[in-house]
Parts: structure tokens; sequence; C-alpha cells
């Protein structure tokens, strides 16, 4: 039985200022502003445009947050902000947070969302608000880059020599794959937006003679193939029931026989209470995206069972489903 919740934490759970000051912190981005030096109040308020006497409660605030030094009444980044807040650094982080703030206006609507049970999002991020896109599309990359290469080891795809990535987004896990397995060539599919950026990435990564583009939308056009291997990687949460089993039917389709279905997701435990993480993206996906959901293994599975895959079987708990295409 675990522990129950002191009354201190659940005060600590309902705030949210310093979250706020933060992520307002960073759409304003007072960071960069700041930069390696230290500067007074007004000087800042002037280079951001900003009023200086409502600034500075907020650069005081983020002071006592940890994230700015202050001394005397000259301001300057903590070690922290410099390395992952200002724009300009390698290891800037700001996307995700640019991120949640751009979300904030759908999170102030959830309690309608809860009583009608619709979202106050329209269309797809990824149409609707292609910079937004690109943040989400940013965290993603930085997450992939980092797990891509263990899961392509882990799938044991020698002998495969064809992989589709469909929303394979700037192209993350087609590179790791093609990486780790020399003989295999790629083809990510994805929206005409996202494709300049993963033009790019391939660029960067040396692949272009491996890793072609193919503009589109999945739910619409042709794919392609037949492919040794189909990637879905965080792609059937934004779509509703219908369009994901249908979209599983169009991929089975373009597979070769033998050829197998990866999809990896956030996917819910059948109590939908665990993962934990995953509890609270749900809610997220829930007022943030028109039509998303999150799944269980078990409704991914039935859809895939569907489409006429066989061998479907949950590879990874909550997190990777694989069907193959009969030979
Ligand atoms: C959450 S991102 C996942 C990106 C990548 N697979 C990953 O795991 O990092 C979803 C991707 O699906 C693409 N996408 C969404 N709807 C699409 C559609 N109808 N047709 C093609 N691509 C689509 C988006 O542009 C985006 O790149």
């Amino acid at each position: 039985m675990p522990r129950e919740l002191p009354l201190a934490e659940i005060f600590q759970l309902g705030y949210y200022w310093e979250t706020k000051i933060l992520l307002t912190a960073v759409k304003l981005d007072l960071f960069s502003s700041l930069g390696g030096k230290a500067h007074t109040a007004p000087e800042v308020a002037e280079r951001m445009g900003a009023h200086p006497r409502a600034l500075e409660l907020l650069l005081n605030a983020l002071v006592a947050m940890r994230v700015l030094v202050k001394d005397g009444d000259r301001f300057a980044n903590a070690s922290v902000a410099r390395t992952h807040l200002v724009r300009t650094s390698p290891t800037y982080v700001g996307h995700l947070l640019l991120l949640h703030e751009a979300e904030w206006d759908h999170w102030g609507k959830l309690e309608e969302t809860i009583r009608t049970g619709r979202s106050p999002a329209r269309g797809h991020v990824f149409e609707t608000d292609p910079e937004l896109g690109a943040n989400v599309l940013a965290v993603l990359d930085r997450i992939g880059q980092q797990s891509g290469p263990a899961l392509a080891r882990r799938l044991e795809l020698t002998g495969a020599r064809s992989l589709l990535d469909l929303g394979g987004g700037v192209g993350t896990h087609a590179i790791a794959f093609c990486t780790v397995y020399p003989e295999l060539t790629a083809t990510v599919f994805d929206l005409p937006e996202t494709l300049t950026r993963a033009e790019q990435a391939v660029k960067e990564a040396g692949l272009e003679a491996r890793i072609a583009l193919r503009a589109g939308d999945f739910n619409r056009d042709p794919l392609g193939g037949p492919y040794d291997v189909a990637l879905m990687s965080d792609i059937l949460h934004y779509q509703g029931p219908d369009a994901n089993s249908a979209l599983l039917t169009k991929v089975y389709s373009c597979l070769a026989q033998g050829g197998r279905l990866i999809i990896k997701d956030r996917f819910l435990e059948p109590s939908g209470t665990s993962p934990a993480w995953v509890t609270a993206f749900a809610v997220h996906i829930l007022v943030n995206t028109e039509q998303g959901r999150c799944y269980t293994v078990a409704e991914a599975m039935r859809w895939m069972e569907q489409a006429g895959f066989k061998s479907v079987e949950e590879l990874e708990r909550t997190a990777v489903v694989q069907g193959v295409k009969p030979s």
C-alpha cells in the first residue's frame, strides 16, 4: 500500500507560480538578453523592451529560484542558465520549456475539457503551428539521439535492407538505425514542413545516399515500399483510434512479406494509473490535441491484428510493440 500523500505535498502539487515565472523568462528570452554579463534591471529592460519595475520583480524571483545571481543591483545568469537557457548555447534546452509555455492556454481550459470532453486544440500542431512543432521535434530529436542507437541494437535488425520511418520527424531514428546497421537504407516519411529540418539533419550525418525523404500526409498519400521494417515512433497518441487503425492497415500493405512493424509510444498500463508520467501525459494529450489519446498496448495490438499482423508482441513494457507480416 503506497504511503498517503502528506498535506504539504498536496500544496506543493498545486503550486505553479515559479513554473510560470521560469516559462515566461524563457519566452521573453531573458537569459539570452543577460548573456555572459551582469546588468541592472533597467539595462535588461531596455534590451528586451520590458517594463523596468515589473522586470525587476521577475529577476529577483529568478535569483531566489537560483537561476540568476545578483550582485548589488546587477543581475547575471547562474551557470546552469548560461549553459542551458541562453539560445546560442549548444546545450540550450529552452525548446522543451517553450513548449510548456505555448501549451499554457490550453491547460487553462482543462476544466472545460474535463466537463465537455472536447479539447480546445484545433488541427495538428505540426500543421497548424510549424514553429511549435519544431520545438516538439527539437525535444524529441534530443531524446532520440540518446536512446535511438540502443533501441536499434535491441531490435536486432541485421539482414533488413529497408526501413520506413513513418512520421520520422527530423530523421533521428532513421539516422540512428542506419548508423547501427551499415547495410540499411531508410525512408523518412513526414509532412513537407518537417522534412526541411530532416534534410539538414541527414546531411549533417552524411547519410544523404542512404536516407530518402518522402513528403506527404500518411493518412492520405501512398507510403512507397515494400519495406523490410516500418517504425512508428510517437505517432499513435496524436491521432484518434479510427485513424490509427486505418493507418496500421496501410502500413501493413507497404511492408514486404516477413516485414516487421515496430511501434514505439507512451502506452498506459491496462489500469490506466501507470506509468505515472504517462497518466499525466495522457491529460496533456487530451487538452493539447484535437483527436489524440494515450492508448494501452492491448489497443495497439488489436489494431495490428486487425490489419493482418501476426506474432504481435509487447517487446518493451508500455513502450515498444511489434508485429510481423506473414511470409
Ligand atoms: C511526435 S513527432 C515524432 C517524430 C519521430 N518519429 C520521433 O519519434 O522523434 C510526430 C511526427 O509525425 C509527423 N506527422 C504528423 N501527422 C502526420 C501526417 N498526417 N503525415 C505525415 N507525418 C505526420 C509530424 O510532422 C512529426 O514529425
